[in-house]
Parts: structure tokens; sequence; C-alpha cells
């Protein structure tokens, strides 16, 4: 593991962007919050002040549903046909191209994940998710419905109208990613949105209003208000004008948007927390199993909702898997995510890097033995150790809880039909993984685990196409893929007599 620390020229837009106080997106125009309040959000790797940022509450909100609500009712949007919503996303998807370098950098600074994987893997995936739902828009399909009762005739047919506001509130560990994914579906079926993106990363949402603009989305259609969880999430999660909440964050305050939609029963979509199993039964292919759950627990340092954060391996391969899990983190280049030659960067807060060193300590006061890792690294940033655990038991909390940071625990197992067992013990249900050369049991364990994805024999593999959320305490609804759609869309049923 080697610490690295030379920064690159970052893009002259970028030093732009951060040096001007940045405005919340309502309406159409660039406005400060009305309590004229701000926040700073924190260069993860220094945790020096990157930028500052207007900070919407209540009353902002308010405002922001106020215009969603008119652009919804009034205005060019309702009277915009599906192949131009689709022109508009895809054009947005070319303006992110044309910036990627920009979003990539900033991207970094703000959340402190290694720009090598801003460059290939958020960036990328933001331009595919708009270019895959603009290709919805023009799809979004009824049916004709065959009618039995007797004495006339009837003509029958379903419609799929946009559900009407959707209030979108995101996480800091995908920023950009997240605000695609939430966007694209709801924008693509004619929605209009309020967006909150966390507290901790707003900028490349609020970078990313500018080239909405730019797309020339209507005034209204995608107002963005950055603020804290408290207070403007809240608002918006409560807000009667809101007609659906789509939400990614913690399974604790999932539960809290929930209970807040109930006001005015406003749709619920939830993609929450995880403790994903990743089994290696002993006929796995070694070369790929052990890179493949390194992968698993330390992209984006574990800060990621389908982390493998419990490894199951065969007893009889149990050291040779540990032992080289451990051996990936060598490789490693811990550093600032800005430099291009870092693979691991720091975690996104002060508060999120206490979280994590939290649960290393409870590891160890629980008995838990730490192969490689377990502890924080010293300096500026909020760096630590990728973390192997072994000797852990079922009722640890490093075993139960999510981590949310790259902390692996090491679990051995002996038979199959014990470790589905093991791998749904949990009152997560996001992902889990296989790793084996045999296809029948590889799809006999598919159908055991309960969670919302199964990955065989890889790990983390995204596609716009693929439907994605989770069982249990893991959320509601599936995001992604044809899916989302329904997530966006009410069924209006028209029945006439003839
Ligand atoms: P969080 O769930 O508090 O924050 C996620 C988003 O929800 C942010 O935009 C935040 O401002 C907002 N929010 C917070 N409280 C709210 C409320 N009462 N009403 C409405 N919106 C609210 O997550 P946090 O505190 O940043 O991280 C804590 C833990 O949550 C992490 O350690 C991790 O375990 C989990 N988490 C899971 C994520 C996932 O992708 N499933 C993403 C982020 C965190
Ligand atoms: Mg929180």
């Amino acid at each position: 593991m080697a610490t690295t620390a030379a920064p690159i020229q970052l893009e002259n837009s970028v030093t732009e962007f951060l040096g001007k106080p940045r405005k919340m997106l309502i309406g159409g125009k660039w406005v400060e919050a009305a309590s004229g309040k701000t926040f700073d959000t924190i260069n993860a790797a220094t945790g020096e002040v990157l930028a500052r940022v207007a900070e919407g509450d209540r009353e902002d909100i308010d405002r922001a549903v106020q215009a969603a609500r008119r652009a919804f009712e009034q205005g060019p949007w309702p009277e915009t046909p599906p192949s131009e919503r689709a022109r508009l996303l895809w054009r947005l998807s070319d303006l992110v191209d044309q910036h990627r370098e920009e979003l990539a950098q900033l991207e970094t600074l703000d959340n402190g994940k290694p720009l090598f994987f801003s460059r290939i893997v958020d960036v990328p995936t933001v331009i595919e998710v708009f270019r895959y739902m603009a290709g919805w828009a023009t799809k979004v399909e009824g049916n004709t419905i065959p009618i039995s009762m007797p004495g006339a005739k009837y003509f029958a047919y379903t419609l799929r109208e946009p559900v009407g506001v959707a209030g979108q509130i995101i996480p800091w560990n995908f920023p950009l990613i997240m605000a695609a994914w939430k966007l694209a579906p709801a924008l693509a079926v004619g929605c209009t949105v309020v967006l909150k993106p966390a507290e901790q990363t707003p900028l490349t949402a609020l970078r990313l209003g500018e080239l909405i603009q730019e797309a020339g989305f209507p005034d209204g259609v995608v107002n963005i208000v950055p603020g804290y969880g408290e207070t403007a999430g809240a608002a918006l999660a409560a807000h009667p004008g809101v007609d659906k909440v789509a939400f990614t964050g913690s399974t604790e305050v999932g539960k809290l948007i929930a209970t807040a939609a109930t006001g005015n029963l406003k749709k619920v979509s939830l993609e929450l927390g995880g403790k994903s199993p990743n089994v290696v039964f002993a006929d796995a292919d070694l070369d790929s199993a052990i890179p493949g759950s390194a992968n698993a627990i330390f992209f984006n340092q574990g800060q990621i909702c389908t982390a493998g954060s419990r490894l199951f391996v065969h007893k009889s391969i149990f050291d040779k898997v540990v032992d080289g899990v451990a051996e990936q983190t060598k490789h490693f280049t811990v550093g600032p995510g800005i430099d291009p030659a870092t693979n691991l960067g720091p975690l996104v807060s002060k508060e999120q890097l206490d979280r994590v060193c939290g649960y290393l300590e409870s590891g160890a006061r629980e008995g838990a033995k730490a192969v490689v890792g377990g502890r924080k690294i010293g300096g500026t940033g909020y760096f630590v150790e990728p973390t192997v655990l072994v000797d852990v038991k079922p009722q640890m909390k490093v075993v139960r809880e999510e981590i949310f940071g790259p902390v692996v625990t090491a679990i051995p197992f002996s038979d199959p039909d014990e470790v589905m067992t093991f791998a749904n013990d949990t009152v997560y249900g996001l992902a889990s993984a296989i790793w084996t050369r045999d296809l029948s049991k590889a799809h006999r364990m598919a159908a055991k685990l309960r969670a919302g994805t199964v990955w065989i024999n890889c790990y983390n593999v995204f596609d716009p196409a693929l439907p994605f959320g989770g069982y249990k305490q893991s959320g509601w609804g599936r995001e992604m893929g044809h899916a989302a759609l329904e997530l966006y869309t009410e069924t209006k049923s028209v029945c006439a007599q003839l």
C-alpha cells in the first residue's frame, strides 16, 4: 500500500465553479436560500472547505414544489411530445459527455473517490443512464382490455400517465449517478422534479442543473435544492404537493421517509442499506473470485449499498481466499482521489470516518481479528485502512450492521445449504454473489438468496437495463430498466360503452 499526493491541474471550469457560492435552482432561476443561509462542502482528502452552497430549508422546498407543480400542469412540459422528451434527455447526455473531465474532477473533490473511477465509472454511467431512459420516453404504453360485462359492448384501454411532482432525495456515495438514476426515468415519462442532493456532496448535481438548462428543459421541470436531510429532506418527504418521493440512503432514514409520506399517501420508492453476502464455493475459479471479492468490498472505499461485506468461503479454501483478498490490498495506492494514480481514496466525511472506526473498535472488542488493516490512516483527510476481519461470530455488530466502509468479515462454511441460511440471516436483501464453476449449483443458489440482485462469478455489475432494488429492509421498488417507469407512472383505465 503506497500513499501519494501529487495533484493534477484542475480544469478552469472547475476552479471557476468552486470560486463562487453556489445557488439553488428553482423555477429555472438560480436563487439564494430564503433564509440567506449557506453551508460548506468539504474536500474529503484534505478536510478543507471546497465551496459554499445555499442551504435550502422548508420555505425553499415549498417554492421548488410550487414551481414543479406549475411546470407539471402549465406551460410547455405537459404539451411536450415523448419524442421531444427523448431528445432533451439525449442532449443532456451529450452535454455530460462534453463536460466529462470537469464533472469527474468535481465529483472526486467533493466525494473523495479516486478520479480514476469518476472518469471510468461515474461519468460514463450517467451518460448511459440518460441515453437508456431517453429510449423509453417514446415507449410508455398502455393496453387494450377485453371487457366481459353483458348487455353492451365496451372499448377499454389503459394509459400510463406521469405520477406528477416527484421529490427525490439522494446520498453522497455516487452523487452524480444517483441524480441520473432518479432524474432520468422521471423526466422520460413526463414528471417534474424537486431533487435534494446530499449535504456532503451537492456540487455535481448543481452543475448538472446548469446542463439541464442548457439542454433546454423548460423552467421548473427540474428544481434542485441542496440542504440538510433533517430540514430540506424532511420537508420534501412530507410536502403535501409532492405526488411521489424516491429516496436512496440509510434504512433508518428510509423508515422516516415512509412515515412522512403517509400525510398525503404519496407514492414511495426506497433504495436502502445492505449487508450483502459474497459466497465463494470450493470449486470457484480463485483467479477471479479473489480479486472479485476484494473489489466487492473495497470499490468506492466500501461506501456502496451493495458492498460484499460478508465474505463466506468454503472451509477447504478459507485461508487461501482470505489471504488472497488481504494480499490484494497491497496493490492499492491510497491517496487523494484527485491524483490519477490513486485507487483507494478517503471516506466522504469525518462523520463517516468516525462511524467506520467505531465499527473497527467494536469488532476488536468483541474478538474479531484483522488479517489486514483495522485502523484509521493518520494525517489529513478521512482515510481508513482496507480491512479483512476473521474470527467473527454471527451476533457481532460488524457482521450484522452496515459499516459502509472498506471492512469485510470473512466466515468459513462447510455445506451449500448451511451457507444459504447464513447468507439470508440479515434484515437486508439488496445484493449477493456466488462464485462457482458449477452452473447448476449457481442457479440453484441464486433462487435461494433473498436479495434483489444475485451476481454469479462477478460483482457490482450494473446496467441501466437491469432492475435494481432490495428485498426486506433494503427497500421498496426497482430502479433502472423498464421497472423504473412504473415508479413514476400511474395507470388509468378508460372504459367506453359503444
Ligand atoms: P442518510 O440516509 O442520513 O442520508 C441520505 C440522504 O437522506 C441525504 O440526502 C440526507 O440529507 C437525507 N436525509 C437525512 N435525514 C433525512 C430525513 N430525516 N428526511 C429526509 N431526508 C433525510 O445517510 P448518512 O447519514 O449520510 O449515512 C449514514 C449511513 O447510511 C451510512 O453509513 C450507510 O450505512 C447508509 N447509507 C446508505 C446509502 C445507500 O446507498 N444505500 C447511501 C448513504 C448512506
Ligand atoms: Mg444521516
